[in-house]
Formats: C-alpha cells, sequence, structure tokens
C-alpha cells in the first residue's frame, strides 16, 4: 500500500485547479442508465471511485469508455441487473444504480453497502421511497432484491432526514415513473442540484431543484446528453484549510464559489482572508495564528459534515479551545486518535470533540481510515515538525486526484512511496 511522507513547516503558495465533484460525477455517471444512447460527462475526476462506478456499470452491460477528464457511456446494452457484494463493498455509492435499473428496466439486485469506517450508515430510507413507488423490495443474502414489473407509480415521500444518496435515488427513479412524485425533506447539497440538472438535460421534468422538496413529473423515456459535472466544493475547501493551517496564501481556481458559503464564513472566523478576482476563483490568505472556532456540522447549507476532519486539524494549531460536534454519522472522529499521535489536544464526548489548540504539532507515522481523515493527517502533516508518514493512502486516492502533485506545486514537501 503506498504512503505519503511530508516534511513539514512550508508556507504553501501558489496556484490550484480544482477538479470535478467525486459527488456529482457518481450519480450523474449512474443516471446515464436512464438515458436511450451515448452520454459525454465533462470534467470527470480521475479518482479510484470514479473508476470503481465505471466497472460497476459495465458489469451491467454498459460500455463506458474514461479518458482525460471525460466519460462516455452507453447503458442501451445493459442486461444484467446485479451490482454485485465484491463492487458495492468497495464504494457503497454504488447503491446510486438502484433506483436507475429498477425505474428503466423494473429489476435490480442490489448488494446492500454495509457500514463503513465512519458509522452504520443504513440504507432504509431509499428502500422505504421505492416501496412507496410500488417497488416490491425483498432482503436476501446480503442483496436488495428490488421489482416493479408494473413500473414505478408516482408518490409524495418525505425523507426522515434529508438523506443525500437517497434523494438521489429516488429522483433517479422518479424521472420514469408514471405519475408525479414529490420528494420532501429532500438533500439541497449542490451536488443533488447537479444531478437534477443533468436529468433535466436528458429530458426529465423537475421542479424545485436546490429546494428541500422536489416535484418529478414522469416521462416515457429519456434522452443522452453532454454535461459538465460541477467542481468539487470539499477538495476546494480542503486547500482552503491548507492556506490556514501553513500560513500560506493560495489562489484556487475553477472553485464552486456559490457552494461554499458556509465553510468560506467559518473560515473568516478563524482569520483566514478570503478574495473573489473572479467569479470562479478564490485567493485564501491564512492567518500568522489561527483563532479556535466552534463548528456544528449540518446538512446543506450548514457546515459540511466533509469538512469536519480537516478543519479539526486546523483547530490543533488554533489559539484556544474549540468544540467540533457532528451531527451527521454516529463515527466521524477516527482521525483524532491519529492527530493525538502528533501532539494534538483533543477530548471526544459522544458526537463532540474538543480541541485545545497547542504551539505545534510532530509529525509521526500515522495511518488513514477514511477519505477525509486521511486529508486531515495530509494537513496536519504539512504544519507539524519534521516528517509525517502517512499509510493507507488509497482512501485519499478515493476523493482527492494527484493531491501530492497538487501540494507540491504549491510548495509542499511532499512526496509519494509506492508500497
Ligand atoms: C453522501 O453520503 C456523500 N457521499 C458523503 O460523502 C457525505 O458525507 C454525506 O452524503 C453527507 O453529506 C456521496 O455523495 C457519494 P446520507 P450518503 O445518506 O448519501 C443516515 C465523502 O467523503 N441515513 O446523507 O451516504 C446515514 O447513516 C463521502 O465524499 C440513514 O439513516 O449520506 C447518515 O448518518 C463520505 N438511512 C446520515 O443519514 C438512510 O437510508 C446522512 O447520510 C440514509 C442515510
Amino acid at each position: 500500500m503506498d504512503k505519503i511522507i511530508i516534511e513539514g513547516g512550508q508556507r504553501l503558495e501558489g496556484e490550484v485547479t480544482i477538479s470535478g465533484a467525486k459527488n456529482a460525477a457518481l450519480p450523474i455517471m449512474a443516471s446515464t442508465l436512464l438515458a436511450d444512447g451515448t452520454s459525454a460527462l465533462e470534467n470527470i475526476p480521475d479518482l479510484l471511485d470514479i473508476r470503481t462506478i465505471a466497472n460497476l456499470l459495465r458489469r451491467l452491460g454498459a460500455e463506458v469508455d474514461l479518458s482525460a477528464g471525460r466519460a462516455e457511456i452507453n447503458s442501451n446494452s445493459v442486461e444484467n441487473l446485479v451490482a454485485p457484494y465484491e463492487l458495492v463493498k468497495t464504494m457503497r455509492a454504488s447503491v446510486l444504480v438502484l433506483g436507475p435499473l429498477l425505474t428503466r428496466f423494473g429489476k435490480a439486485q442490489v448488494s446492500l453497502p454495509g457500514g463503513c469506517a465512519i458509522g452504520a450508515r443504513p440504507i432504509n430510507l431509499h428502500l422505504k421511497g421505492l416501496t412507496a413507488m410500488g417497488a416490491e423490495i425483498n432482503l436476501e443474502h446480503g442483496y436488495v432484491q428490488a421489482e416493479a414489473p408494473l413500473g414505478l407509480q408516482g408518490a409524495d415521500i418525505f425523507f426522515d432526514l434529508p438523506t443525500v444518496t437517497g434523494t438521489e435515488n429516488l429522483l433517479m427513479a422518479a424521472v420514469l415513473a408514471n405519475g408525479t412524485t414529490i420528494l420532501r425533506n429532500a438533500a439541497r447539497e449542490p451536488e443533488v442540484a447537479d444531478l437534477a440538472n443533468a436529468l433535466t438535460a436528458m429530458g426529465a421534468k423537475i421542479e424545485g431543484i436546490g429546494t428541500d422538496v422536489l416535484t418529478i413529473e414522469g416521462v416515457k423515456s429519456l434522452k443522452a446528453i453532454s454535461y459538465g459535472v460541477m467542481s468539487d466544493r470539499i477538495e476546494a475547501a480542503t486547500f482552503m484549510a491548507a492556506a490556514g493551517i501553513t500560513g500560506g496564501r493560495i489562489t484556487i481556481k475553477q472553485a464552486p464559489v456559490s457552494a461554499l458559503t458556509a465553510v468560506e464564513n467559518k473560515l473568516k472566523q478563524t482569520g483566514l482572508k478570503f478574495d473573489h478576482p473572479g467569479q470562479d476563483t478564490i485567493v485564501v490568505t491564512g492567518p500568522s495564528r489561527i483563532n479556535s472556532v466552534d463548528i456544528k456540522t449540518e446538512p446543506y447549507p450548514g457546515f459540511p459534515t466533509d469538512m469536519q476532519a480537516q478543519f479539526m486539524a486546523m483547530m490543533c494549531f488554533a489559539s484556544g479551545l474549540s468544540v467540533i460536534t457532528e451531527t451527521i454519522f454516529d463515527n466521524r472522529f477516527i482521525h483524532v486518535s491519529e492527530l493525538e499521535r502528533m501532539g494534538a489536544d483533543i477530548r471526544l464526548s459522544g458526537n463532540t470533540a474538543i480541541v485545545e489548540g497547542v504551539p505545534a504539532l510532530l509529525g509521526a507515522p500515522v495511518m488513514a481510515t477514511d477519505l477525509r481523515a486521511s486529508a486531515s493527517l495530509v494537513l496536519a502533516g504539512l504544519a507539524a515538525k519534521g516528517q509525517t508518514e502517512v499509510s493507507r493512502v488509497y482512501h485519499i486516492d478515493r476523493g482527492y486526484e494527484r493531491i501530492e502533485e497538487k501540494l507540491s506545486g504549491l510548495g509542499a514537501r511532499i512526496r509519494r512511496i509506492k508500497a
């Protein structure tokens, strides 16, 4: 397994260009199962998870060509309606093929994703919604067996909580259903809106995009599209934190500025300065001393859970005490014990972490455990004294395109050791 070695203490300076958003590309690639013909998707990031869903679509029988930030997908030859355990267990977002397969082909067998490092992560709300639309759902041998031989029927669905992929699965199921579907308490993440815009380009009829009530009028068929995926707000936010933690100055290009309001607001309180010289460019300047700031993760437009670990890394160096509350996942503090190995002073109590800033962290061998935890360890390594060795970096490769290349371009002393 590869490792990343970082010599801390460099102020990061220069320009970085943000890649396409993983959490928009994944549902939009799955949505091509709904379209008749070959869809061409642009701004697709080169990530492990993208290659995983491409392989899953091929396993279903779709023709998928991935190259140079572009994905061409034709699903007319899909005939295998089974998403197998060995693929779904490596990436839970594979569950996003359930809605499209069921609504277009009338049947789907998708392995239950199981839990992951950050929590139990059930898909009960996905299944409850599909059942409300008339699907027959059975759970057998670790698989969801779903059938809708007469097609899905429009339904009025209320989500007990604003699940992101749950909203995406039901949105994709609804666009080819018979009649009208209303999704209430729907997730408002920008990636959900990006999917809805891609579906609209296919000919879907969706109202309320960007709000928590989506109204979908089912249509008979959808056409293939050419579509550019939005850029990654969490990658952009991670580079903002990199400027903050190293006291550097980074120009972030192709950033989805309007999707970063909550993050920018919180980072300003820590002392970061922001300039917006162009519509998708942000210049971030880190302070000489980071202020301690409390955060509480919330569904969009609140502070994103996918930035909690990175923000905590910054607070380890801050001038006082900060309270970090994680409300989305039940186990998203795995990075805490690794940060403590570097000298961080963090106390956990349930879903709250109390971080006492310290003058410095010391580089150490640490282990990545999930995508955003690994980003927080890299950030801590950038500012720590001495050498940090992050192992199991395949976690970081799932969500960050060429991270050590981008950080090196900003002056970081970082290299990958192929194991
Ligand atoms: C999406 O996961 C993202 N993944 C996650 O990003 C992100 O952290 C999360 O949304 C929250 O923003 C993708 O978009 C591929 P949820 P998802 O359903 O959809 C509970 C990353 O780092 N829940 O909104 O799986 C669930 O257990 C990844 O890129 C149910 O109880 O998240 C969790 O506690 C990590 N039943 C909460 O809701 C359900 O049926 C939010 O989950 C569904 C969810």
